[in-house]
């Protein structure tokens, strides 16, 4: 599984970069535009956190394909690394994804909501597919199980292309698409973080202390 963080959140990247096996991070408009800061800035900060080894997805504010060739490039450029450039799955920007792909620039087509979308987003090229599991769940859709057409769909026509499922409220909407094969998922920190809580861990561990301590006192392994 690749974990990857959804968020701008300088704060959150700089955290769950250093705790979690995170593979990079993913923003869109909504994301960037929630920071209330200058563009540039704020994603050069985010390349700087994570390096130029870890994957960052910026998503292209324009409509035309050549216009968004245009905007991949230039971010390729200043962000370098390991760059995908996210593109709202429609003609123009399956055409872009074509004109890329020839460019060597990775692209993650977003916004798909169903299998036939994230077929043909894989046939034009796209490194990743990004299937919005709670936005379809909140239309009485079934998210996981969406991701679980896409997943079956893409390996049976032999297609390299990663999904990357997106838009998650929950910890066991990640799991249930972990359980079918899902190749990677864009969370937030509050959902890492719930994917590793439980109070019986809590409990195991605070009694492991308890016992250590009734017996030992204040020493650690380092004081025998
Ligand atoms: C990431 O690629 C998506 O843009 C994002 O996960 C959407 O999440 P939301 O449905 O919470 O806005």
């Amino acid at each position: 599984m690749i974990y990857i963080l959804d968020t701008a959140d300088l704060g959150a990247i700089k955290h769950c970069n250093e705790f979690y096996p995170l593979a990079g991070v993913t923003t869109n408009p909504s994301i960037i535009a929630k920071a209330k800061t200058d563009f540039w800035p704020l994603v050069e900060s985010i390349r700087a956190i994570i390096g130029p080894d870890k994957m960052l997805h910026v998503q292209t504010t324009r409509e035309k394909a050549e216009d968004i060739v245009e905007e991949a490039k230039l971010l390729q450029e200043r962000l370098g690394g390991e760059f995908y450039v996210k593109i709202p799955i429609g003609e123009e920007g399956l055409k872009a994804t074509m004109m890329l792909k020839k460019l060597g620039i990775g692209v993650t087509m977003t916004a798909i909501f169903t299998p036939t979308q994230a077929l043909m987003a894989a046939m034009a090229g796209a490194s990743f597919v990004a299937p919005y599991v709670n936005r379809l769940d909140n239309i009485i859709g079934d998210g996981c199980e969406v991701v679980a057409q896409i997943v079956d769909q893409l390996s049976l026509y032999g297609s390299d292309c990663k999904v990357l499922a997106a838009s998650f409220k929950n910890a066991e909407q990640v799991h249930k698409c972990a359980s079918v094969g899902c190749h990677s998922v864009t969370v937030t920190d509050d959902i890492l973080k719930a994917l590793i809580s439980h109070p019986m861990t809590d409990a195991a561990v605070a009694g492991f202390n308890k016992d250590w301590t009734g017996v030992y006192g204040e020493k650690t392994i380092l004081d025998f």
